[in-house]
């Protein structure tokens, strides 16, 4: 079996609230993701989900324990280092309102990071990312403003991508959306990852989205992994109490179905 792409051992991450006051975010935990997966992490808010993603993407700063990108320690990457690491690991947050600059056309926004890393190729590369993300190839002309909320998301992916990017972050990156465009916008996490290869650290408080895209999950409670696996047992019927009455509390259409969940969900609190 190959190295994971992605190793997170035993990580602890604090974030400093006064003077001598510190918050443990992170409780020393570990996970790991291969080339072309797609790891779910999931748990209520809080939990520390978020604070996983930053630490891999170096925008928070590591008390203890190992991050290892393709074999590198990447765990306090600064500086050249981790501007490097930036053409291989790339981010897709919750907000497609606030990720995008109002000011810049999407042209633009999309051969921003070209620029930057030197490319000559950028408008071919951008037409062939516009493309992928199956929107218009006149979007280029166009700014944020004038795309829908899931148009918007699908810019930010084509931004991420951009740079071909091994492994993506991707933090509440359908949350804001509604079902119809959610379900659209995972489509297009899907085939992505069927034509590029690309990995993705999936963040969501929905066990519903993380099964229908997510190969392995881990469920984070209070800043620790309570239960990791194929994701198709974590979501339908995981072994921790927490994964058990995150699943029951998760909302479903049928309303009979809906009533048994909430009776569960309550003996199971009552527990
Ligand atoms: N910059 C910060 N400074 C201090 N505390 C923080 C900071 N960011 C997060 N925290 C705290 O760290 C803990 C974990 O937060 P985190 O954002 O990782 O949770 P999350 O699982 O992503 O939650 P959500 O589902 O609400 O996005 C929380 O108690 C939060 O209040
Ligand atoms: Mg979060």
């Amino acid at each position: 079996m190959t190295a994971p792409l992605l190793t997170v051992e035993d990580l602890v991450v604090d974030y400093r609230l006064h003077r001598k006051l510190n918050l443990r975010a992170l409780k020393g935990v570990s996970l790991s993701v291969g080339a072309g997966e797609c790891v779910g992490l999931v748990g209520e808010s809080g939990s520390g989900k978020s604070t996983l993603g930053k630490a891999v993407l170096g925008l928070a700063a590591v008390t203890s324990g190992r991050i290892t990108f393709a074999g590198e320690d990447i765990t306090h990457a600064r500086g050249a280092a981790r501007r490097r690491l930036a053409s291989d690991i790339q981010v897709v947050f919750q907000d497609p309102y606030g990720s995008l600059d109002p000011t810049m056309t999407v042209g633009e926004v999309l051969a921003e990071p070209l620029v930057a890393a030197g490319s000559r190729q950028a408008r071919a590369v951008v037409a062939e990312m516009l493309d992928h993300v199956r929107l218009p190839a006149d979007s280029v002309h166009r700014y944020p403003s004038e795309f829908s909320g899931g148009q918007r998301q699908r810019i930010a992916i084509a931004r991420a991508l951009v740079r071909r990017p091994r492994l993506i972050v991707c933090d509440e990156p359908v949350s804001a959306l509604d079902l119809t465009t959610q379900a659209t916008v995972l489509d297009l996490f899907l085939d992505l990852q069927r034509e590029t290869g690309v990995s993705y650290l999936f963040v969501s408080h929905d066990l519903g989205v993380v099964r229908r895209l997510c190969h392995r999950v881990s469920v984070m409670y209070q800043g620790e992994i309570v239960e990791s696996g194929d994701a198709r047992t974590v979501t339908s019927d995981p072994d921790h109490p927490y994964t058990r009455r995150l699943l029951l509390a998760a909302p479903v259409a049928d309303p009979t179905r809906q009533a048994e969940r909430r009776a569960a969900w309550l003996t199971l609190r009552e527990a």
